[in-house]
């Protein structure tokens, strides 16, 4: 059955994960994303690709990206993007299984295109001939590529031998000959291996992502998390981080996020690897998350959805407010909060709940239709729930997204990203509010 989102990214066809090379090219937004066009399953990856005017509106490209080349030869990893005068640069990494994990080799590779569709590969550009014989071949991924002061940069993660995952920078003045730098990393990771690094100078953010994260009581508790810091290289180019690392999203469902420079757009995977995906029965496999815009406060990334549908109605609210609501998003602006309780998607045997208690704010999916199920056991996740802080503000602003199959919660900046999957005709939403005044603005 085809029975996509409406306005979250998936596959023309097949599987896809990561968001690759977000970039603005010629006036238009370009999104690639980790892709498994001939199956519902993680496979060979190729690059798919859409694009945007908007990041409302998407249209798909072909394939930017197809494995094969003895140098990407069972894959095309994530990677990033860089405009460079009428070019745009690709940068990712070339997947060689060779039968055998020990033997497996990861290399950054390049590609580039004028007309931002049809992209020709230069082939290796750092392989592990750079690389310092403390990591290994085999994890050595990713590959972040900027430009700074006249020279090339690339931040690619690795995994010691002995020891976990590392963000080590490279340099080049012309793209073609590479040398290693260090690692930016002035602590280990506590993830196994770090995947998919992002960083914008001009935000100060450094993100990424660590791989099978031992359970941190209840804050990190998917099996693979998503962390920033907000700081600066030095000049030696270590990352001086300012209050040491943060979650990006308390939901289910975020991995790889990656921001677009030109506007700050930020962008993520919503699933997690290892969980089943009840969505192939729609005519998907994976999805992107809606794009937030992306500012820093205080210390703080704060995260505000891109908003799809028309307005449909903006009012003053009592204590409760209902309606149907399946796919569009609902903006509170809630002035002095006392108690807030929020159902969504209900019909006649199921209900997803957001609720606020002690200073945090729960979402329970439990109730939300389809089991989700992974390899995280905890009593949270057993029982379909997530919590975030409450970061309190005098004016709480609170926008939550949904499409057919995710609902996106946004308190004050902080991001919750969750997949469900109810029957469609479970549509009721019920807001019960206590305040000094509830304006509600709603999108369809
Ligand atoms: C992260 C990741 C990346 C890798 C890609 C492969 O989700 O594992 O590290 O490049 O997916 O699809």
């Amino acid at each position: 059955m085809n029975n996509k989102p409406i306005f979250h990214i998936t596959g023309e066809s097949g599987w896809i994960n990561d968001p690759n090379g977000l970039v603005k090219f010629k006036g238009q937004y370009h999104i690639f994303f980790q892709h498994h066009p001939y199956s519902n399953e993680w496979g060979p990856m190729h690059w798919g690709h859409v694009v945007s005017d908007d990041l409302i509106h998407f249209k798909y490209l072909p394939i930017a990206l197809t494995p094969g080349d003895e140098f990407d030869k069972d894959g095309c990893f994530s990677g990033t993007a860089l405009v460079q005068g009428d070019t745009l640069y690709l940068a990712y990494t070339g997947y060689i299984f060779n039968d055998d994990p020990e033997k497996i080799r990861q290399i950054q590779c390049l590609a580039s295109s004028k007309d931002g569709i049809h992209f020709k590969k230069h082939g290796v550009i750092i392989d592990e001939t750079l690389l310092p014989k403390k990591y290994k071949a085999n994890d050595f991924r990713d590959p972040k590529l900027f430009y700074q002061d006249g020279t090339y940069y690339i931040l690619v993660m690795a995994r010691k031998a002995i020891g976990n995952g590392s963000i080590l920078l490279f340099k080049s003045k012309d793209l073609k000959k590479w040398e290693f730098v260090n690692d930016v990393l002035t602590h280990d990771s506590e993830g196994r291996m770090l995947e998919c690094v992002d960083y914008q100078k001009d935000l100060g953010l450094l993100l990424y992502c660590e791989q099978d994260y031992p359970p941190e009581k209840d804050r990190c508790l998917n099996l693979s998390s998503c962390e920033y810091e907000v700081g600066e290289f030095d000049k030696n180019f270590k990352f001086i981080s300012k209050e040491g690392k943060k979650l990006v999203d308390y939901g289910f469902d975020f991995y790889a996020p990656q921001i677009i420079e030109d506007g700050h757009y930020l962008i993520a995977w919503m699933d997690m690897w290892a969980r089943n995906n009840p969505s192939t029965k729609y005519g998907f496999a994976g999805m992107l998350t809606v794009p937030r815009k992306v500012t820093v406060e205080n210390g703080i990334m704060l995260q505000k959805p891109v908003i799809f549908g028309d307005l449909v109605e903006s009012k003053e609210i009592q204590n409760t407010y209902s309606g149907h609501l399946s796919v569009g998003t609902l903006h509170l602006e809630i002035d002095s909060l006392k108690s807030l309780s929020i159902i969504l998607r209900k019909g006649d045997d199921e209900v997803t709940k957001f609720y606020l208690l002690d200073d945090y704010f729960y979402f329970d999916r439990g109730l939300s239709g389809e089991q989700i199920d992974g390899l995280e056991k905890d009593p949270l996740s057993a029982a379909g729930i997530r919590k975030m802080p409450y970061r309190k503000q005098q004016k709480d602003d609170i926008y939550i997204v949904l499409d057919k199959y995710s609902i996106e919660i946004f308190v004050n900046g902080i991001s919750m990203s969750n997949t469900v999957f109810p029957k469609e005709s479970s549509d009721i939403f019920e807001i019960n509010v206590e305040s000094n005044a509830t304006h509600v603005t709603l999108y369809k």
